[in-house]
Formats: structure tokens, sequence, C-alpha cells
């Protein structure tokens, strides 16, 4: 059977950590009804214990939604683990307590000031508490990447052994690179004697620019559960772009032996487009699968290609992602063949003979603007016919 990799979109609580970019609770209930709509498996909703605006949204979106399950953070002590209890348990059988401690030596000494053993006992405690609460409890190792493996095991383990179903091993601070996080989900996956009654998860920072490559080598490791957001926002540098990893695994199924998603890939533009908007934060139009650019063709070597076949230039099809069809703008790099597609779909039948004179306009309005727009065509028509 092919894998199933679950999606956890965290837009509504790691994405919104991102500065600037807070949502109200209405618009939060938006972004989560179209994420129902895209297919995700689970949304993180929020933190419900850090505000009642938080706790409200969380509670809000666990009422309104109706298929994907419904998470809200939590840090491994009591009033956090009851605060988001309260807000999910809407969800009824769809809750999902996510809940968090960090591993590293770092966050050990300066931040925690907590030895291992104290740690994995937080750890172990919140996990059986939470797991009475609710039917699904999902654990975090903060820091993973930046823990000693053999410790990270030890705790992975435990968390297995008090009730976690799924269990997250985060590059907090995008501190890791792809051969090495391969290499990690590997060692947990021969290292960990009970890691078959979990699903495990990843979740990547891009401080490095390396959150999606090193989710992908997380998923040809064997992590189960990929966590990101939509355009990648997210604390710093931001979070795995969910549209990215979906469309990689899509479009490569002999690179990752067919594992795949329940992702409606014509959603991702029309929710990465609401998320922008929600958040205030644009997507820049060269980036990969919904910036603007992403199916838009330059120059004339590329067009002229495009024109013959898709395929040439090409690796995904623009409508399986909510594009319309593949745009060609017309700059002065286009070629002849473009702009007699343009004049054909404009209506304007040029004859061969006149051609030469039209794109020899053509050249000339290229280099004096970036395009070349349908109504400067109809002029240079009007210019030759006149
Ligand atoms: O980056 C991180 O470690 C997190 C955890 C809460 C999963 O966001
Ligand atoms: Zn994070």
């Amino acid at each position: 059977m092919k894998e199933h990799i679950h999606i956890f979109d965290t837009t509504l609580r790691d994405g919104e950590q991102c500065p600037g970019a807070a949502m109200t609770v209405e618009q939060k209930i938006q972004v989560a009804m179209q994420l129902e709509a895209l297919g995700v498996d689970v949304i993180e909703a929020g933190f419900p214990v850090i505000s009642d605006g938080d706790f409200h949204a969380v509670r809000t979106v666990a009422e309104r939604t109706e298929k994907s399950r419904v998470c809200g953070l939590a840090r491994c002590v009591e009033k956090d683990i009851i605060a988001a209890h309260e807000a999910l348990k809407a969800a009824g059988d769809r809750e999902r307590i996510h809940l968090v401690v960090a591993t590293s030596p770092i966050h050990r000494k300066y931040k925690l000031e907590k030895s291992r053993g104290q740690i994995r006992e937080m750890a172990v405690k919140a996990v059986a508490m939470a797991s009475g609460l609710c039917g699904e409890v999902q654990f975090s190792a903060e820091d993973a990447s930046r823990t000693e493996p053999e410790f990270l095991a030890e705790m992975v383990e435990a968390v297995i052994d008090a009730g976690a179903a799924v269990v997250n091993i985060p590059d907090t601070v995008g501190y890791t690179m792809p051969e090495e996080y391969y290499r990690l989900i590997s060692y947990l996956k021969s290292n960990v004697p009970n890691v078959s009654r979990a699903r495990l998860s990843v979740h990547c920072h891009d401080d490095m620019g390396m959150a999606v490559a090193n989710s992908l080598a997380a998923i040809r490791a064997g992590a189960q559960q990929v966590e990101g957001t939509i355009n990648g926002i997210g604390e710093r540098a931001g979070n795995t772009a969910l549209e990215e990893v979906v469309m990689a695994l899509h479009s490569r199924p002999d690179f990752f032996s067919g594992a795949g998603t329940g992702i409606r890939t014509k959603e991702l533009v029309r929710t990465s487009r609401m998320v922008a908007a929600m958040s205030g934060l644009p997507v820049s139009r060269s980036k990969a699968v919904v910036g603007a650019n992403a199916f838009a063709h330059g120059s004339g070597i590329h067009q002229d290609g495009v024109l013959k076949n898709r395929s040439t230039y090409e690796i995904m099809d623009p409508e399986e992602i909510g594009w319309g069809a593949t745009e060609l703008p017309l700059t002065k790099h286009s070629g002849r063949h473009a702009v007699k597609m343009r004049l054909d779909a404009l209506g304007f039948s040029v004859p061969d003979t006149d051609m030469p004179r039209l794109f020899e306009l053509f050249k000339q309005r290229g280099d004096q603007c970036k395009f070349v727009y349908d109504d400067d065509l109809a002029a240079m028509v009007n210019t030759i016919h006149a």
C-alpha cells in the first residue's frame, strides 16, 4: 500500500507567530474552513492558554469544522493541557492535544534549567494526563535536531509508552541539512523499540532555506506526518511551505515511492491567496507553486517550446494547482510564435507578409516597457494597416 503522508497545517499557530501576521478570530475561521476544503488532515488552530482570543479561535474552529482533526498547542504543564482540552472538546473525536517541551542541551541548560531526567518525567506525566482527556495526543521534542540522538530516542520511546499517538521531531531553528535529518529519522525508526505504535512527524523552519528539502528527506526516511504552513509563513524565516511538499510528492511519485497526501491540489492557489489576504503577508511573484510567475514563461525560446508542447518547460500542470491556463506574458524576450498566437487569440488575422513589420514594432515597444499588452498589439495592427 502507498504511504499516506498526513498533512498537519500550522498556519493558524506557527504561521501566525510571524510578526505582523496576527489574524482576528473571524479571519482564522475563514482560513480554517478553506484548509478543510483543501483536505489537510490536521489544523493546528492556536495555543489556547496564551490569550482569550486564541482560546476562542481554537474553540470556534473546533465547533465549525467537520472533517479535519483540530489541534491546540500546550506546554507540558497542567494549566496548558486543561485550557487546550477545554478549547478543543467541541471537536469530539477529532480533538488532538499537542504537547511540547524542549529536549536539546542548549534549551535544557539556558531555558529550562532542567536535567534530562526531569524533562523526560515532565513529558511522560503530561502525555499521560492529556491521554486521559482526549483521544489523540501529539508530543513534540522542541529543538530535536540539536538534541543528542540517544536521548531523543529515549524520549520518543517514553512518550509512546505514555500514550502519544504522534511524535514530532522539530528542526526548531532551521539548523539541520537534508542528509543529516534523513539520518536522524532513520536512526529513530531503527532504535526506538515501540516506534511502530506511533506516527513520526517532522516540523521544519526555513532559516537556511532548507525547510522543504529537509521535510522531503524525512519522508524518504519514513516520516509519516509533515507539518508546515501555507505560503511557508511562520516564526522568523518561516515554516515548511506545505504546497511545495504536496506538489513535490504529487509530481515525483517515482522518487517518493508513491507516497502521497489527501490534498485537493486544485484548492492550493485559492488557499494561498486567502492566507496572503488574511495574514497581510503577500506572496513573492517567483514563489514556487503559488507565486504569480510560477507558470509564466518569459523568454522567446521557452514560450516557443511551451506553445509546441507544455512539457518542454512545465513539470506540473498549473490547472491541477488551481491556476488558469499557462500564462505567456509578452515582453521584449518573446518570440514571433508567441506574438502570432496572441494576435490570433485576440482575433487579429495578420498576414504573414505583415508579420516582420509588426514584430519590429513589437520589439520597439518591448524595449520601452516591462510588458507588451493586448492594447499595444491592437495599436500595432492599426499602424501597419494605416
Ligand atoms: O518549531 C517548533 O519546535 C515548534 C513546536 C511547537 C513544534 O513550533
Ligand atoms: Zn515551529
